[in-house]
């Protein structure tokens, strides 16, 4: 397995997912978009590409986040405020770190833990918690 310092690259198993397509999609496109960090030899990466990575992500999850919490409206999911204000935060802190990557005060390996980090600890622990709720639209949901 490629792994960069203690960190490893975001493999996909089934204990991520929540159940709707879509979101594993959308779950999975992120998890791409950070391995792209973990992919890429400290030393070696140029903030302009950093910088461009972060970017694509900032927007993804944008959008994702606008479709999950769509779905959570859909079912009246009651922690829907708390999770919209951590997927703000992220947005947020992403923000922050993409101006510190312009500045190259931030290094991919500190980037690449953060984000995987940040990744597994959503999905596992607030993206779960709707799980049930939205089995109720997503048939396909055991
Ligand atoms: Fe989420």
């Amino acid at each position: 397995m490629t792994t960069l310092g203690q960190t490893k690259l975001i493999l996909w198993d089934d204990s991520f997912s929540v159940g709707e397509k879509t979101l594993d999609k959308h779950h999975q496109h992120l998890a791409q978009l950070i391995n792209q960090l973990g992919g890429i030899d400290s030393n070696e990466i140029k903030s302009e590409e950093m910088v461009d990575i972060l970017s694509a992500l900032v927007s993804y999850a944008e959008y994702h986040f606008q479709h999950e919490e769509e779905l959570m409206a859909q079912v009246e999911y009651h922690e829907l405020e708390s999770h919209r204000q951590e997927h703000i935060h992220f947005c947020e802190v992403v923000s922050e770190i993409c101006y510190g990557a312009t500045l190259g005060v931030i290094s991919a390996k500190e980037l690449f833990s953060y984000l995987t980090r940040w990744w597994r600890n959503h999905i596992l622990l607030e993206d779960m918690k709707y799980k049930p709720h939205l089995a109720a639209i997503s048939p396909e949901i055991a």
